[in-house]
């Protein structure tokens, strides 16, 4: 198959750096995972609009434009026949320098690859556990960085736990998962933290936003405790490759019936709906 390595297209087997990589090094990158179904990108512009804004925030300058990136994005689905569902990793750093903690001169790396993945049906449809653990990530958790041991070690934990995610909060507020964002429904309205420098800036967030608007679903952007989240009535969290995916467990409590809940339900055919 065919990676996508600064502006080419090579042999996935071909493409190798430095050991002295900024990312390998520092975690010193940003990087992006965009959903395709059927062989067409889901909320395309989002994550190449937040990819340059990830990529501006740490200073890194990507060595394209958003509509060059845009066409090999494209390119990278037909040269590798994707018809499927499927995601594609992008990934750019600092580059590849003598290790100094300070920015070299030199140019951004940077590499997308697509691999198949098949919707998460099952766990669509029965829910799936969490766990509860404080978020000890930094400030800045808007941009999509490479540091991403805290959510490493929390996602590790809940694997441990047989659970499929890690809720994160800070002082009981709750922010969102190790690779996801969360929302709670009570008497019919739907609660998920706002856009802060606390939570990444989910697409599938801004999108469930608009749907829920158009659905009538009552929407509050407004931060909730960790009490809140355990008396909900629902509780669901939301990313690219888990979608509108139910929490009917938490730690050692269930939420609701156990069972997903209506408007999580709606949310979801409204999320099938769109990505079609
Ligand atoms: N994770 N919050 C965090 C910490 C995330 O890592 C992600 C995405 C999200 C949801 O963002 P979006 O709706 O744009 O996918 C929220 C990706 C899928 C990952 O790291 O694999």
């Amino acid at each position: 198959s065919y990676v996508l390595s600064q502006q080419e297209f090579v042999d996935r087997h071909s493409l190798t750096y430095p050991f002295e990589e900024r990312g390998l090094q520092f975690g010193d990158g940003v990087y992006e995972v965009i959903r395709v179904y059927n062989g067409d990108y889901y909320l395309k512009k989002e994550h190449v609009d937040r990819l340059f804004r990830s990529a501006e925030a740490v200073k890194i300058k990507l060595p394209f434009t958003k509509e060059e990136l845009d066409a090999n994005l494209r390119q990278l689905l037909s040269q590798n026949n994707v018809t499927d569902d499927a995601k594609v990793y992008l990934q750019a750093t600092r580059g590849s320098a003598t290790r100094d903690h300070a920015f070299p001169t030199v140019e951004a790396n940077f590499y997308a690859y697509v691999e198949d993945l098949p919707r998460p049906e099952d766990k669509l449809r029965n829910g799936v556990s969490a766990i509860l653990r404080p978020d000890e990530r930094w400030q800045n958790c808007y941009i999509k960085s490479l540091n991403l041991l805290p959510n490493v070690l929390a996602k590790q934990e809940a694997k441990e736990h047989g659970a499929y995610e890690a809720i994160l909060h800070r002082d009981e507020k709750v922010t969102e998962c190790s690779s996801s964002n969360i929302y709670i429904v009570k008497k019919g309205t739907v609660y998920t933290h706002p856009e802060t420098n606390q939570i990444l800036h989910g697409c599938v967030r801004g999108r469930i936003k608009q749907l829920a608007c158009q659905d009538n679903i009552p929407f509050v952007e407004a931060a909730f405790s960790v009490a809140q989240l355990m008396d909900a009535d629902e509780v669901f969290v939301t990313s690219s490759t888990s979608e509108v995916m139910p929490i009917v467990h938490i730690e050692d409590q269930r939420i609701g019936d156990g069972k997903p809940g209506p408007i999580t339900c709606k949310l979801q055919h409204a999320y099938a709906a769109d990505a079609k």
